[in-house]
């Protein structure tokens, strides 16, 4: 359900998305993240770098069981979902949402569980009956829908990275996708 009557449409990425999904990787990040890492990182990410990292995920085969869907709203890019099988050992078995992200003025309307319902749909055609995801510790919007959605912190994983300079906390939600 979009709120606002808005056209919603959303498809598996081909080659030529690229482009669209590295800009709204990075603009999102930028708004999503500002205060919560460092303003010098956030600077210096470049839509042109992010493409490239894009488009070599995009060609590179071992990728085959992972996805990228793109949301359109009234046929502008919106957001983006990445999906496929579990990169942690810890999790063999599961699916993993490898990365969402919307624009800013797309947030809060409902095409973020649109995106994440038809991910889980995929990942349980794959054969997947449960998913997961890492969110920043500090990121309350976006933990905020993920509990919306149905997901846990039950037995939250942890990990610690740094982004720049800061050091920073990861979290696991988990999905039961049956
Ligand atoms: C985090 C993010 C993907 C969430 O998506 P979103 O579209 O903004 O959020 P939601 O899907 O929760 O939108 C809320 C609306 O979705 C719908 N919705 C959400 N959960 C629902 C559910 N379980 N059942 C039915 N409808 C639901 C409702 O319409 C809800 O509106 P309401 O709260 O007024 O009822 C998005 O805000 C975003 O891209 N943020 C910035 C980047 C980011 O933080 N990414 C995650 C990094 S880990």
């Amino acid at each position: 359900m979009i709120k606002d009557a808005h056209l919603v449409e959303i498809r598996d990425c081909e080659f030529s998305d690229m482009p669209d999904v590295a800009r709204i990787h990075v603009m999102s990040w930028k708004d999503t993240y500002r205060g919560l890492v460092p303003q010098d990182y956030l600077d210096g990410l470049s839509i042109e770098v992010r493409q490239r990292g894009w488009e070599g995920i995009f060609r590179d085969e071992t990728n085959e069981d992972s996805n990228v869907f793109i949301a359109y709203v009234d046929n502008v890019p919106a957001g983006f979902v990445s999906f496929g099988r579990a990169r942690d050992v810890s999790m063999k078995g599961k699916g993993e949402i490898y990365a969402i992200y919307l624009l800013k003025e797309f947030w809060s309307k409902g095409v973020g569980f649109s995106l994440f319902k038809k991910a889980g749909e995929a990942l349980l055609k794959a054969g997947f009956s449960e998913c997961y995801l890492w969110v920043l510790d500090t990121n309350k919007n976006a933990i905020d829908s993920y509990l919306r959605w149905g997901g846990s912190l039950a037995g939250a994983l942890s990990k610690n990275e740094h982004i720049g300079s800061q050091p920073i906390k990861e979290i696991v939600v988990r999905f039961s996708l049956v």
